[in-house]
């Protein structure tokens, strides 16, 4: 065997051979690092297990997707190129891809708005971008003459006038609106339609359509049903559900009882568990677990679960990787990263999902899970089974977050049943409790 300074050939090779293996798994662990913390800064609900780090979005949202959450008037960038790029692959823009957020491009927005049933303010914020970068985005088509078309019928937010007033009538006849008859369609009108809307099987999304209206004007439109009151909750459920936001965080070294591993615990034949090691409070994940066999008798499966606990370390690596991810991309400064970031990401000590209660609900392998019909699934029935949609569009102004199609929060049966009757997010549910005097 020739030697080399002492060291056989063979002896050599092997040396080589070691050296390379080390480097090629350190490199691909700090690939795979990088990786994570790219996709977490741009995905809304990035979420890592206690011991693993993992991502969630709209989760399924493909990482290439631009996602700024707050576009409008004045924004400059890349992020604005694509976004004219997809308006004009819809139809909607016909204006120069400058990646310059203009008049032109805000009359775009707003017509994409106007035609997927959001606000048609022109800014593009997480649910207009969700939709515009969600394969069912629908192409731009002429807004047909007023009277001729279904559309022509349809009030909503904004909306004033003589329609308006009929409007809060029937629904006050009904018992759904106890307003002022203003001929004005506020806040008030907007959740008395949500009320009428679910309480009649219809999509819950506040806008008096062809549909809804129909229904509120004919026989089958049925007066309001009155659930119990909160008092009698009360006594049923011997506590209330536990409140976690910015104004009530965690106390410092909270720890949820009864942590199960739902990557053991949950059927796998009626939920993907996404990442290993998931854990979830056993109530909460029972609940679930015959929600998503109810889910399945009805024909609709293909579940999965993106994030469930999370602790506060989690949350901060989570926190801070949005916040630097705003700053690279979009070139905010710290603070403005830092308030952009505040919009979907609470901040450690006050999510939700420090509690083993919330779970954020997909489909695999699916970009937009709002346009799922999965998603319709779970808006309708998850209140039979103790959850809430936390948060929702109507409420971002009281939960201080953009809307999570896929979060979910178990609050047990008692108090899911009312805030869903009275249109209630936890917050409200709260305060109502306490005005009347519950502890
Ligand atoms: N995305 C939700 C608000 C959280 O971070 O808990
Ligand atoms: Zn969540």
């Amino acid at each position: 065997m020739r030697k080399k300074g002492g060291v056989s050939l063979l002896g050599w090779i092997v040396i080589t051979a070691l050296t390379g293996a080390i480097a090629f798994v350190c490199v691909s662990l700090w690939a795979s690092r990088q990786a994570y913390l790219r996709e977490a800064a741009v995905t809304p609900t990035p979420s890592i297990t206690p011991r693993t780090v993992r991502i969630t979005e709209d989760p399924a949202r493909p990482t290439s997707t631009p996602t700024p959450r707050l576009f409008q008037s004045g924004s400059v960038g890349i992020e604005i190129k694509q976004l004219q790029e997809r308006l004009k692959a819809l139809g909607y823009y016909s204006g120069e891809t400058d990646g310059e957020y203009g008049a032109g491009t805000k009359a775009a927005v707003e017509s994409f708005q106007a035609l997927h049933g959001l606000d048609a303010d022109g800014v593009a914020g997480e649910s207009t971008l969700t939709l515009l970068y969600a394969q069912s985005a629908q192409a731009f088509r002429e807004t047909p003459a007023p009277t001729a078309t279904p559309e022509s019928k349809l009030l909503s937010t904004g909306d004033q006038g003589e329609k308006v007033v009929r409007l809060q009538q029937r629904l006050q006849e009904l018992g759904f609106y106890s307003g002022k008859i203003d001929g004005d369609y506020g806040k008030g009108t907007r959740n008395a339609v949500i009320l009428f809307q679910r309480q009649h099987g219809l999509d819950a999304d506040g806008i008096a359509g062809e549909k809804t209206q129909a229904v509120l004007y004919s026989d089958q439109a049925k007066p309001v049903e009155v659930t119990p009151t909160p008092e009698a909750i009360q006594v049923l459920s011997g506590s209330l559900p536990l409140l976690v936001n910015r104004q009530y965080p965690l106390d410092d070294g909270f720890a949820p009882a009864d942590l199960v591993n739902m990557s053991d615990y949950c059927d796998s034949s009626l939920v993907k568990i996404k990442y290993k090691d998931t854990m979830g409070v056993r109530e909460a994940v029972d609940m679930l677990m015959e929600m998503l066999q109810a889910a399945k008798d009805d024909g609709v499966t293909n579940w999965q679960v993106s994030a469930a606990y999370r602790s506060i370390k989690d949350q901060q690596s989570i926190f801070d990787a949005k916040v630097q991810d705003y700053m690279d991309k979009n070139g905010l400064s710290r603070a403005k990263a830092v308030s952009a970031t505040r919009k979907t990401v609470a901040d450690p000590g006050t999510s939700e999902h420090h509690t083993g209660l919330a779970f954020d609900i997909t489909v695999p392998n699916t970009s937009s899970f709002i346009s799922t019909e999965q998603c319709k699934w779970l808006h309708r029935h998850c209140w039979d089974y103790g959850f809430v949609v936390r948060y929702q569009k109507d409420k971002e102004d009281i939960t201080g977050f953009l809307a999570e199609a896929w979060h979910i929060r178990y609050v047990g049966k008692e108090h899911s049943a009312v805030m869903r009757d009275r249109n209630l997010c936890l917050e409200e549910y709260l305060d109502l409790l306490m005005r009347q005097g519950t502890p």
